[in-house]
């Protein structure tokens, strides 16, 4: 029998709800800093596959997630692809100079293989009944930082560099989707079973764009992962998609759709349920609440979701200034939900 996690994925509803949080593994968690500190640097922590595991189980261990997602990072790929990056301390990433010509979108599973190493040795340490998530930034998201080098509020700079280089943009989310697609195919021979696209920038873009750039992008990515692994299912976050979600979903066919915090559960639960499963949705702000108002949002989202096949989640990553002991009584009260 799979797991509930598969089997809600799947769109087979089950008793209980299972649950991870996007950005599980990370610097709330002392254990975390300990280790990272270890590492010397960000990049150093996601390239040593002992240690990359090692921080994908200790959320696990403290919390009982039903689910792992390897520690790694969306930008790795830029740097598998040719392009410069750089994680600093306080700014974030930074990109070197992109000249999408000279990109090399040729065995991206392998240059990002010590991603499989990691997800290979948390599979040997993770208690059977837990799966292991991998995951991928979605061409668009990905894009906005190699052209912007940084992180950005609005991604101007990406949307001047689609509308004036139309021809140079498109090739580049070509060697997205082609690179994406195959780093994908790695983590799940590595023992990934389920992946999660990340489309974080996907709410700047207009209803033609997000057509464009995002579900086409992200349907062609699926497409390859299941003419080689049918059975695994696929969790699309197109972050900020709104309106456009239930066309994300039926155009990508993704299995289960990652709500936004900005997403009404009742809303989704009637517009979107009946087509996919849902994950979703606390905005992570409410675990820096007390919990009694943390309780509160956390039931309305239970009631309404949990009418179909879910897997509880935050709406976005969790902030690094989570007390633990929230994110302790969280998981405790998923833990003891009935449906
Ligand atoms: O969910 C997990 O626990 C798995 C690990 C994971 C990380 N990044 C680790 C990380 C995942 C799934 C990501 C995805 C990611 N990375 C996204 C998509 C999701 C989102 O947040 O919208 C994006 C946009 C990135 C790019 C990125 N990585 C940025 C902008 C930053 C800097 C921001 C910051 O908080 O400093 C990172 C760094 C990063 N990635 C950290 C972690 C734990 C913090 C760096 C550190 O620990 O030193």
């Amino acid at each position: 029998m799979s797991s509930s996690f598969l089997q809600n994925l799947n769109g087979n509803s089950t008793s209980d709800i299972p649950f991870w949080f996007m950005r599980q593994a990370g610097r709330y968690l002392p254990e975390y800093k300990k280790v990272r500190e270890e590492a010397g640097s960000f990049l150093g922590l996601c390239k040593d596959p002992q240690k990359a595991s090692e921080v994908t189980l200790q959320p696990i261990r403290r919390f009982d997630m039903s689910a792992a997602i390897i520690f790694s990072d969306i930008l790795l790929i830029a740097e598998a692809l040719g392009q410069e990056l750089t994680f600093t301390d306080g700014i974030g990433p930074q990109l070197g100079d992109l000249d999408i010509m000279f990109l090399d979108g040729q065995n991206t599973g392998e240059k990002l293989s010590y991603v499989g190493e990691a997800i290979e040795r948390t599979r040997e340490r993770l208690p059977i009944e837990k799966n292991i998530i991998g995951f991928a930034g979605a061409p668009w998201t990905v894009a906005c930082y190699m052209i912007e080098g940084k992180s950005s509020n609005n991604y101007s700079q990406a949307r001047l560099f689609a509308w004036r280089h139309r021809k140079q943009f498109e090739h580049l989310l070509d060697i997205l989707i082609h690179a994406t697609a195959d780093y994908l195919k790695m983590q799940i021979k590595a023992g990934a079973q389920a992946i999660q696209i990340f489309d974080s920038w996907a709410g700047v873009l207009s209803v033609e764009e997000f057509r464009s750039w995002v579900i086409k992008p992200t349907k062609d990515i699926i497409q390859r992962v299941r003419q080689v692994y049918p059975h695994i299912p696929v969790i699309g976050f197109p972050k900020g998609g709104h309106l456009m979600l239930p066309a994300y979903i039926k155009e990508t066919e993704v299995n289960c759709l990652g709500l936004d915090s900005g997403v009404p559960v009742a809303w989704a639960h009637m517009r979107l349920q009946k087509s996919c499963a849902l994950q979703g949705n606390l905005d992570p702000q409410y675990l820096l609440l007390s919990p009694d108002m943390m309780k509160t949002r956390l039931e309305h989202i239970l009631t309404e979701l949990g009418k179909g096949p879910f897997v509880f989640n935050l709406g976005h990553g969790i902030d690094k200034k989570t007390p633990v002991e929230n994110v302790e009584i969280l998981s405790q009260w998923l833990k003891k939900w009935i449906r």
